[in-house]
């Protein structure tokens, strides 16, 4: 990368040291722009953390360098503010909550009593999931994106729309809509690329979002437009705001419509008949909760005959004629028995949380992740405190999150059930798996096995990730077979290269059992 690296910076004159240092920068920011934002890194990571100590190493000894040396280390923190505002044409509304079924026959019985009909009248309503991402109104004039604007107090959001244009589920420009149309629904992001984000940031001390809603909401509020098209936002249109003609006389067939103008809408939405189909729709959703790849909170009802959302009306920030069905929380507490140390492919040790297996959101936890030594430590990857400072030992009551798929986390700890006996951790100053020198540089969130390839652990994750479906895409080698082959003694698989030289044996023995 630098030819000089290894000139004793004390040995440089401070035009030397500057000359090396800005160029160290300009080389670092486009390995954290094609990192972190392009997903296409341009270095190893050995190399990105040389350039990173020595550029340091320059600052320390020329301090007249540190004013210019902030610029890199902001890279990558999210932009909170320094957007323009944006009036909503018609105010962004939130929605009344109902926490148990007899919530639900209430909110039909009011609306019938508003209406005057009898509650014999059927009246149909559309159920569908309630997205837990950032709400977004999208305003096209003549079919053209012209606007995108958050919530933001309902009233006043912020001008997100160039962030928008990179998201690839809203299209720019729409054929045969109203020459006004606004657009509203939830950008997400989805549980795949939720944990790849957060993988990748924890690898290079990035930040981590404790949910994929606040990694949606922290990509999109991003003064460059071209973070938020790194980051894989995603939209689910479900509402509309000002709009020059009706879309259609029902909600059902208002939602075809976006869908026909090249909108994703929601594929479990439903229309119900009665009380007992809205209850049984929220079931066959909350069933599903799990295997969508996104977070859902809850299930919303919406009257479908749009004349009739019309006569309901609002209250003061709510809408008669729709209500949110909430889940119960994903949310639960249980006892920390100890923490195991995973060696991953680029060496990081990862602690994970060995837990008295507990129900979250349905599904049973045993493991969750602990992030990093700092995470344990109660302090962010900025050194800044989070959960109030507290950290986590092994004894204590700790409240575990799970969204979905998403690798369940170790989420607070309750001091006042902390037990005498809880035991603080020492993390490993070498590694579990092969002995080496587990070291953690300067910067760095994780402490990191030195092994490299004699490492087992690093070794066989280093070929699972060759194999896998990003990479290579080598069907029907999968992690069990890797590790057995790893292992054996005639196939021995110990290094990528390993998988070619096994050409003459049949293809059929690593097909999954
Ligand atoms: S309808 C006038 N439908 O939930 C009502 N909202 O808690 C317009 N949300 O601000 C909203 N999924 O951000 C609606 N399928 C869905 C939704 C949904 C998520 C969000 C939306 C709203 C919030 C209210």
């Amino acid at each position: 990368m630098q030819q000089s690296q290894t000139q004793n910076p004390n040995d440089l004159s401070l035009d030397q040291a500057r000359a090396e240092f800005l160029s160290l920068q300009t080389q670092l920011a486009a390995a954290d722009q094609a990192y972190h934002q392009d997903d296409a890194p341009v270095l190893s990571d050995a190399a990105y953390d040389a350039a990173k100590q020595r550029y340091r190493a320059l600052a320390d000894a020329f301090p007249a360098l540190q004013d210019e040396a902030t610029q890199l280390e902001v890279i990558g923190a999210p932009v909170t503010s320094g957007f323009g505002k944006i009036q909503h044409a018609h105010r962004m509304l939130s929605l009344g909550n109902a926490f148990q079924d007899s919530d639900v026959s209430d909110f039909v019985r009011s609306i019938c009593t508003y209406l005057g009909r009898p509650k014999s009248e059927p009246l149909a309503f559309t159920a569908e999931p309630k997205i837990d991402g950032l709400s977004l109104s999208l305003r096209y004039e003549k079919g053209r994106l012209i606007q995108a604007a958050t919530r933001g107090d309902g009233s006043t959001g912020e001008n997100v729309t160039e962030n928008a244009r990179t998201i690839a589920d809203i299209p720019q420009q729409l054929v045969g809509a109203p020459a006004v149309l606004e657009v509203r629904g939830e950008v997400y992001m989805a549980h795949v690329d939720f944990a790849a984000l957060n993988a990748r940031h924890g690898e290079r001390g990035g930040k981590i979002f404790a949910n994929p809603r606040n990694a949606a909401a922290g990509s999109l509020r991003q003064l460059d437009a071209e973070i938020t098209r790194a980051r894989p936002l995603r939209f689910f249109a479900y509402s509309w705001g000002e709009l020059s003609e009706p879309l259609a006389e029902t909600q059902t067939a208002a939602i075809h419509r976006l869908k026909d103008l090249g909108f994703q809408t929601n594929p479990l939405t439903r229309l119900c008949a009665s009380v007992t189909e809205m209850i049984a729709q929220y079931r066959m959703i909350e069933e599903q909760r799990a295997t969508l790849g996104y977070d859902i909170d809850g299930v919303v009802y919406k009257v479908d005959d749009m004349a009739l959302q019309e006569r309901l009306g609002f209250r003061s920030t709510t809408p008669r004629w729709a209500i949110a069905h909430k889940f119960p929380a994903e949310l639960a507490w249980t006892r920390l028995e100890g923490i195991d140390i995973q060696v991953g492919r680029t060496g990081a040790l990862s602690p994970v949380a060995r837990l008295a297996p507990v129900t979250v959101g349905g599904v049973v936890v045993s493991n969750a992740t602990l992030h990093n030594e700092d995470y344990m430590a109660g302090l962010d990857s900025k050194g800044q405190v989070i959960r109030g400072g507290k950290d986590i030992r092994i004894g204590d009551w700790v409240q575990i999150y799970r969204a979905g798929d998403v690798i369940p986390k170790v989420a607070d700890v309750d001091l006042a059930k902390r037990p005498e006996d809880a035991v603080e951790f020492v993390f490993p100053d070498l590694c579990p798996e092969c002995g080496s020198a587990a070291v953690r540089e300067e910067g760095d969130a994780a402490r990191r096995c030195t092994g490299g390839v004699i490492c087992p652990a690093q070794a066989i994750e280093k070929i699972k990730h060759f194999v896998s479906r990003k990479a290579f895409d080598i069907e029907g080698l999968g992690a069990k077979q890797l590790e057995m082959f790893y292992e054996d003694p005639d196939l021995a698989i110990r290094t990528p290269v390993d998988i070619y030289r096994l050409a003459e044996r049949d293809a059929g023995q690593f097909c999954e059992a």
